[in-house]
């Protein structure tokens, strides 16, 4: 890494610079691929599940068509990855029209084009506490006052989100939009229940909002009914409106396609579609002839079974392995779903300044701080189960168990240390004003 903070072009950066920062998940990368690391900190899909020879009938089955692969499209998509979309989004139980499709760079560009089409230096934001990092660096940069409206086991709790709302409309902020990943959230691992999404979709109406819904993770569901997507809820009421729903292919067939979508009413798409124009001019035909091909002609739907079966396979393995292992102060969340488990430590433990000492020993994690906008998170830490194979987990967490452990008894001890300190200087003290024949 280059001294950043003694960039001699300091004087010549825009002011939007100043609020972003990179994902600490994407400094660690570096670091994750040491061999020996036990890495639940990246929230890698397992790619490797795929194989060489699906690939290699994927890459058979559109070179007839190379010239189209290899040129540019329209900013909106091809209509072909347009029909499929609209498949996967029937099969996730919200039916969408091919015109309120548009094609992106993977859900992280449509994140970007949101906050591009709606952000103001100063307009706010409400997101989960914690939220998706990534979305907070996209949004950091056109300068917002991220608000975090806590969650619970059911997810974002709307009484706190409402009672936000009404304080900033009386400070004056003007909040655009509300943010949320309804299911498996990353990084914390909850759902919204049925009944807040609801909630939630009322609260917008009326404080007239736009409401961002991020579902990547909404098919890879292990147990439990799914639930309506916020667009549905919105649909079975009316028409496409106020939600702005991200989807991805990135968790249902590969990340490294880099393909997403927005489905949204067709004002916001036009300033999307202008947006994007500005930014990559369209997403890559390659990607989307790749994935349309697979869609129409393989069983994508036994392929999203197999990933789930494997990840909860892995979330078993972890949630077993910290049950076993973990001290009786640790406590996390038990995900139905996706990729990520969020633990919580003692407040007074810092998961940041714990994981040199982790890495150290061989495992990694994602501190909870990259999740808030503001300091908090600090005791907090995510834990990733897809990438990692059952065993591994296990020792991962057996691992980290012992450094939390460390830190406990090393805190202990200070805590010890200093009472003795204490008890031994008031004993001289009480000798001394004895011995002076006062007390005080
Ligand atoms: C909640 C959430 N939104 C968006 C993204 C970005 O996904 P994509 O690979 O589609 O850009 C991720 C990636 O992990 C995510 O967890």
């Amino acid at each position: 890494m280059p001294l950043v903070d003694l960039d001699r072009f300091d004087f010549l950066y825009a002011g939007r610079v100043k609020g972003m920062k990179t994902a600490a998940t994407r400094d660690l990368m570096a670091t994750l691929s040491r061999p020996g690391i036990i890495s639940l900190a990246g929230g890698f899909p397992d790619t490797r599940a795929f194989g060489e020879e699906a690939f290699r009938e994927i890459s058979r089955s559109i070179a007839a068509d190379a010239a189209q692969a290899l040129q540019y499209g329209p900013t909106a998509g091809l209509e072909a990855i347009k029909d499929v979309i609209v498949e996967v989004m029937a099969v996730e139980g919200t039916p969408a029209r091919q015109e309120d499709v548009f094609v992106t760079t993977g859900a992280q560009q449509g994140l970007d084009l949101i906050a591009k089409v709606f952000l103001d230096e100063g307009d706010a934001v409400l997101c989960e506490g914690p939220a998706y990092a990534g979305a907070l660096n996209a949004f950091a940069a056109y300068r917002p006052r991220i608000a975090h409206v806590p969650m619970d086991r059911a997810g974002m709790i709307p009484v706190a989100a409402r009672e936000t709302l009404k304080k900033a409309r009386k400070s004056g902020l003007h909040v655009k939009f509300i943010y949320t990943v309804p299911n498996f959230q990353n990084p914390a691992g909850v759902t919204m229940v049925a009944e807040r999404r609801k909630e939630l979709l009322e609260m917008a109406e009326e404080f007239d909002l736009v409401i961002v819904e991020d579902n990547p993770y909404g098919m890879l569901r292990f147990e439990g009914e799914p639930l309506p997507s916020l667009a549905a809820l919105e649909q079975e009421a009316g028409d496409v409106d106020r939600v702005v729903y991200l989807g991805t292919f990135s968790k249902i067939f590969a990340p490294g396609v880099r393909l997403g979508w927005v489905h949204a009413q067709p004002g916001i798409l036009h300033k999307i579609n202008v947006g994007k124009q500005g930014a990559d001019l369209c997403s890559s035909n390659l990607s989307q002839m790749m994935i349309s091909s697979y869609f129409q002609n393989a069983d994508w739907r036994a392929y999203v079974r197999r990933l789930t079966a494997m990840y909860k396979e892995r979330r078993d393995a972890m949630l077993d392995a910290l049950a076993e292992f973990m001290p009786k102060e640790v406590h996390w969340t038990h995900p139905e779903g996706g990729l990520f488990v969020w633990a919580t430590l003692p407040s007074y433990l810092d998961a940041t300044a714990m994981l040199p000492r982790a890495i150290a020993k061989n495992v990694a994690y994602v501190p909870g701080e990259g999740f808030y906008a503001g300091g908090s998170g600090k005791n907090n830490m995510r834990l990733n189960f897809s990438f990692v194979e059952p065993a591994k987990i296990r020792r991962g967490i057996e691992l980290l168990s012992e450094v939390i452990r460390e830190r406990m008894e090393l805190r202990s001890d200070l805590e010890r240390g200093s009472q003795r300190g204490l008890s031994s200087r008031s004993a001289n003290r009480s000798a001394r004003s004895f011995a002076a024949g006062t007390e005080g």
